[in-house]
């Protein structure tokens, strides 16, 4: 009896390891039939992989030059990553649903989303939702604030003087933008309280080299490296601390009037009133905190890092800045700080884009899971459960996509708008505009989960650089190159040490 049981298990057993086994074999069959860069031995896999973080733009590069637009893999310590760089390819991620390429998915493996970020945000991430509709929705109504907030950022952090004053260009982006935001995010007064700024732009930078020591680690031992690295539980302890009471306040509110017509307009008030959430979950003090330090993750270093970039790339080419004041003053004169303003600065969306463009260009960026094995319309396979991940470098590099792609054209898309009639109302169509993706412009991402929050950057850059070219002068400090560029595991980062000089704006101009 006790041995027929053991009989039937170690039956069992084999069965299960057998179909594993098949399994992996049909897996590593498929994905041979896409090329690979680096090695792909066991041993040397994990060479190539390590060598990856150190080199990922230049080994992203070699795949894009030998296989010119066709698909490579990548081993990584723990996985293989399908690499794609030609529009077609992207066009099919932009077509597919999310049944079967999936957004979330790869943030989870990649990211960690359900350790660093928290369950509710990695799995529900029902904030999406609300940056998609009520923030992109109420912008018009709250682009007052929002500038106020700015105009005051700037005067606290960079006071007007009639010297030149040098500046650290990354850290002092970084406190404007945040303050900025959470103007809309979580209101006054907490938007100008320092020590969460500090709270939410650590988070980012935290999360980030956690889930990059994770994916570093050995399989066994990603889990102790999880505990031991995870920035959430300190970080939420923080945050909770100024942000619990103002919750509770507001919960307090709308059971005594309902949903409150008066409560402060922001995003801790959307979140609150979501409609794509149940109720005990919308309710949650726990999850709108959560929800808050997300949404800031994914708002604050993106927006601070093109901003920094469209101010150097402004500092290398002073030229620009006459034919930007002489957009921005008039329309500013007539309409005031409005969204209707905003969405009339044609050659400055164009010059953001091309910022974007030359500067932020990730080797890899734009990634989703395959739920089942992804047929591209080219005829590739790519079996379920690997990564994929589209080179916006190779795209935005690609001469068939941008002419001359390697100058700097400032007003490359502004010229494409005029030509299509797209500029000055008479046209309504957007194809041109920064913030519309596409299959060759990937700065946002494509497809159904390109970024939600793609308007309000937009609109945000453009008051930033606006405000910026009215109030001041600004430049490189004396002798200093540019600025270097940083490269980690495919990501491309700031060189936080770059100084810019600023005074108050002189009367030549
Ligand atoms: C210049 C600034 C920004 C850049 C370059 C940027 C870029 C991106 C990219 C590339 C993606 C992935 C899209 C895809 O895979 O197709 C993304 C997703 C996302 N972004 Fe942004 N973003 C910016 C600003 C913002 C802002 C201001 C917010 C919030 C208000 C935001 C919130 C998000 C969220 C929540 C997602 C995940 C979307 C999802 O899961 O479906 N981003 N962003
Ligand atoms: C540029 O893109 C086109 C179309 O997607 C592709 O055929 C070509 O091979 C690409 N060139 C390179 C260098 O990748
Ligand atoms: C409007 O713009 C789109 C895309 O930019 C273009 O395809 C279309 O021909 C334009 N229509 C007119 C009437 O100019």
């Amino acid at each position: 009896m006790v041995l027929s049981i053991q009989v039937a298990l170690a039956a069992l057993l084999s069965v299960v390891l057998a179909s594993k086994w098949w399994n992996y074999r049909s897996h590593m069959t498929k994905l041979a039939a896409i090329p690979t860069v680096g090695h792909s031995g066991l041993l040397s896999s994990y060479l190539s992989a390590y060598r990856f973080i150190k080199r990922g733009g230049a080994i992203v590069q070699e795949g894009c030059d030998k296989y010119r637009g066709g698909p490579f893999k990548i081993p990584l310590l723990d996985k293989w990553i399908v690499i794609i760089s030609s529009t077609d390819m992207v066009e099919d991620f932009r077509k597919a649903g999310d049944h079967e390429l999936s957004l979330q998915e790869a943030f989870r493996e990649t990211f960690h989303a359900d350790l660093v970020l928290g369950k509710q945000p990695a799995v529900d991430p029902y904030h999406v939702g609300v940056i998609q509709g009520a923030l992109t929705r109420n912008m018009a109504s709250k682009l007052g604030d929002l500038y106020d907030e700015l105009a005051a950022a700037f005067n606290d952090e960079i006071p007007a003087t009639n010297e030149w004053v040098e500046t650290m260009a990354v850290e002092k982006v970084l406190r404007i933008v945040c303050r900025t935001t959470n103007r809309i995010f979580v209101g006054l007064p907490l938007c100008r309280n320092e020590e969460w700024k500090d709270i939410v732009i650590d988070y980012a930078t935290r999360c980030f080299t956690a889930s990059q020591s994770i994916n570093l680690s050995p399989k066994f031992l990603q889990p102790f490296v999880g505990w031991y690295v995870n920035p959430r539980p300190a970080s939420f302890k923080r945050a909770n601390k100024h942000l619990r009471p103002i919750i509770l306040d507001r919960l307090e509110k709308e059971k005594m009037h309902g949903l409150d017509k008066d409560a402060p307009q922001d995003m801790l008030t959307w979140l609150i009133n979501s409609g794509n959430v149940d109720e005990r979950q919308r309710r949650d003090p726990v999850n709108l905190v959560l929800s808050i330090l997300t949404t800031n993750m994914g708002a604050i270093h993106t927006t601070s890092m093109a901003f920094t970039h469209a101010l150097f790339n402004l500092a290398l080419r002073p030229e620009l800045i006459d034919i930007l004041r002489q957009e921005i003053e008039p329309v500013i004169q007539e309409e005031g700080w409005t969204k209707s303003a905003t969405g009339k600065l044609d050659k400055l969306d164009s010059f953001l884009k091309e910022s974007q463009r030359v500067s932020a260009s990730f080797s890899i960026s734009v990634q989703r899971k395959p739920l089942k094995d992804f047929v591209f319309t080219n005829g590739i396979v790519v079996p379920a459960g690997t990564i994929i991940v589209a080179s916006p470098r190779a795209i935005h590099f690609n001469e068939s996509n941008y002419p001359n792609p390697s100058e700097f054209d400032a007003f490359r898309s502004y010229r494409l708008r005029e030509a299509e009639g797209e500029t000055k109302g008479k046209n309504m169509s957007y194809k041109h505009h920064m913030a519309t993706p596409d299959s060759s412009y990937l700065t946002f991402g494509v497809g159904k989960h390109a970024c939600p929050g793609r308007f309000f950057a937009v609109t945000e850059l453009k008051l930033l650089m606006s405000h910026t070219l009215m109030y001041y002068d600004f430049k490189f400090s004396d002798g200093a190159d540019g600025p270097k560029r940083n490269e980690f595991g495919g990501r491309l980062n700031l060189d936080e040490t770059t100084k810019l000089m600023f005074r108050k704006r002189g009367d030549s101009n």
